[in-house]
């Protein structure tokens, strides 16, 4: 390979690169208007219960729209576009090993719509707009229930499949959003009813339609009111919108076919290979992903974003070839100074693959629990909430342990989780881990933030109000009393099932996990009881009124943050 054939090609992958968000939001509201459109019609398809009237009605409010210049182009343009970007998604395609399951059903829907809508909507807004053709839903019902069954069942099914189509890519695309699982089953309920409705009014109203051809002199009516086109013509239409539907076909096929030669190409032109800790190495191809390299080879690899660039747990040590790497992005660079990682490690999600890299990941593969969790909630295989985290410690306790036997630290321990645990869990918290001496715990992940906040204020509230029962018993056995810090904090964090063998449980990690940490130890500094953000107090409903508000920095945030310091707990909100 020459210098600038490797210039060249660099040049190829960096011209791609930009474009793929660009082109992701184009499909998404190019995707988002077709949808509405689909769902404009199944909502008027429920007309067909009451009456064919009913029907037009709806229809002609549709189609009074869509039958402007400017919206047609819109739409049809929409169509086009998302059409265009599928095919081209098929060619860059590098693995479609690595294609999860929705992905497949996404797919496969979308490609199967045009060819069981295309002849629908030829027959139909062509022959309107070519030959004036009268398309109300007394000449679509007659034609599709009397004249031509088969194309009835071919358009219900096409409409159901592009129904389902755009509820996946909502699913897609929705899925990581705070409010979405709570939103879920009633989605869900809309997402069922709609189209059982909708079917249930067209197969109403064509009934009507075929009870009305057995009135004496109504089907000739009917016919004349369609102003169909002469008979040559409506047979030379219904070849060519069979040849649109092979040229379709055809064009799908390309599509993949393009695609296989792209990757044989550049298997033989341009394969590199990739790295792993020096035990193995595989093929790659230029532009992939490190991730999308580890899925299409089946190695296990810690996703639990999903490839999003934002929960870390992708990270790589890169071993050899750093050099060959451009600078991480900027949205790469935060999540990177997030977790403070040396300049040698990288998302593997985020970073496209380069010659001569050795990599090492460095979570355990199981950190995702795609694979093993079974059941339960959503959150399990990793999702982004909106929660409350807890931390507190005591302090000076390193100084107790010193002096006091190990039965005697053991004791305390103990009595000190089982009061501040049971504080935590009264309140409708969920205990993260005990880690030393200091405790870590969740709210909000099954009830949501704002409870989460209420609940997490109380947990505190309550936990400074056992600290002063469990002194009292413990007066005898210790010094001096106990003394505890807690921080509190709100905000997006990625939640999942995470660990290893036995060691496995609902966990979270991110800024906001590491913000409240920051928070807790931050209480020593101001010789405070509880420190919480202010968005946390706002977010709980709780009055702070009294409590001195601070500006303090935090590692990885661009803005000083607001918080609360409040010297005892006991009587908080009380
Ligand atoms: S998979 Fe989450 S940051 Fe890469």
């Amino acid at each position: 390979m020459t210098a600038i054939d490797g210039q060249r090609r660099e040049g190829r992958q960096d011209r791609r690169v930009p474009w793929t968000p660009v082109i992701a939001r184009i499909r998404l509201y190019t995707g988002l208007l077709l949808f509405t459109y689909v769902s404009a019609h199944l909502a008027n398809h429920v007309a067909g219960l009451w009456s064919i009237g009913a029907l037009d009605a709806g229809l002609e409010i549709i189609e009074g729209l869509v039958r402007h210049r400017a919206v047609t182009i819109l739409l049809y343009g929409s169509l086009l576009l998302h059409m265009l970007i599928a095919l081209r998604a098929i060619y860059f395609r590098d693995s479609l090993k690595a294609m999860s399951a929705p992905e497949w059903v996404q797919l496969t829907l979308g490609l199967t719509i045009p060819l069981l809508l295309l002849r629908h909507v030829l027959a139909n807004r062509l022959m309107h707009d070519l030959y004036g053709l009268n398309d109300d839903h007394t000449w679509v019902l007659l034609n599709l229930w009397v004249f031509d069954p088969t194309a009835a069942v071919n358009q219900a099914a096409g409409v159901l499949v592009a129904w389902a189509h755009g509820c996946v890519g909502l699913h897609l695309w929705l899925r990581y959003a705070a409010w979405y699982d709570r939103a879920r089953p009633w989605l869900l309920t809309v997402a069922v009813l709609l189209p059982a409705l909708s079917l249930a009014g067209f197969v109403a109203a064509g009934m009507t339609v075929v009870e009305l051809t057995a009135t004496p002199g109504w089907m000739p009516l009917a016919i004349k009111a369609a102003n169909l086109p002469d008979n040559a013509t409506i047979n030379a239409s219904l070849v060519l919108f069979d040849r649109i539907k092979i040229a379709y076909g055809s064009v799908i096929v390309l599509a993949f076919a393009a695609r296989w030669v792209r990757l044989v190409l550049h298997h033989r032109s341009q394969g590199l290979r990739l790295a792993y800790g020096g035990d193995r190495s595989v093929q790659a191809i230029r532009g992939q992903t490190l991730l999308e390299v580890s899925r299409m080879h089946g190695i296990p690899h810690a996703a639990v974003c999903g490839g999003r660039g934002r929960c870390s747990t992708c990270r790589v040590r890169i071993s050899q070839g750093l050099d060959n790497l451009p600078e991480p992005d900027e949205a790469e660079a935060k999540v990177l100074r997030r977790i403070s990682a040396p300049p040698n490690v990288r998302l593997a999600c985020q970073t496209r693959v380069a010659d001569g890299l050795e990599i090492t990941p460095l979570l355990p593969p199981h950190t995702t629990g795609m694979a093993e969790t079974r059941g339960g909630p959503s959150y399990l295989q990793g999702r982004e909430l909106e929660i409350v985290v807890l931390f507190a410690d005591i302090r000076g306790f390193t100084t107790i342990s010193e002096e006091r036997l190990p039965y005697d630290v053991v004791f305390i321990l103990n009595r000190y989780f089982a009061e501040m645990g049971a504080a935590i869990e009264g309140a409708g918290g969920r205990i993260d881990k005990f880690i030393g001496d200091g405790i870590m715990a969740l709210f909000g992940v099954d009830t949501g933030p704002e409870a989460g906040a209420r609940q997490a204020v109380d947990a505190a509230r309550e936990m400074a109000r056992r600290l002063v029962d469990l002194n009292d018993s413990l007066s005898g056995d210790l010094e001096a009393p106990l003394r505890i810090g807690i921080g509190l904090h709100i905000g997006p964090a990625i939640v999942g099932e995470m660990g290893y063998g036995r060691v496995r449980g609902v966990t979270a990690v991110g800024d906001t996990v590491n913000t409240a940490s920051r928070l807790e130890a931050l209480t020593k500094e101001y010789g405070a009881q509880l420190i919480v953000s202010e968005a946390l107090a706002e977010a709980s409903g709780v009055s702070f009124a009294g409590h001195p508000t601070h500006e303090i920095e935090v590692r990885g945030r661009d803005q000083a943050m607001v918080v609360r310091t409040v010297m005892d707990a006991t009587g908080i909100g009380g």
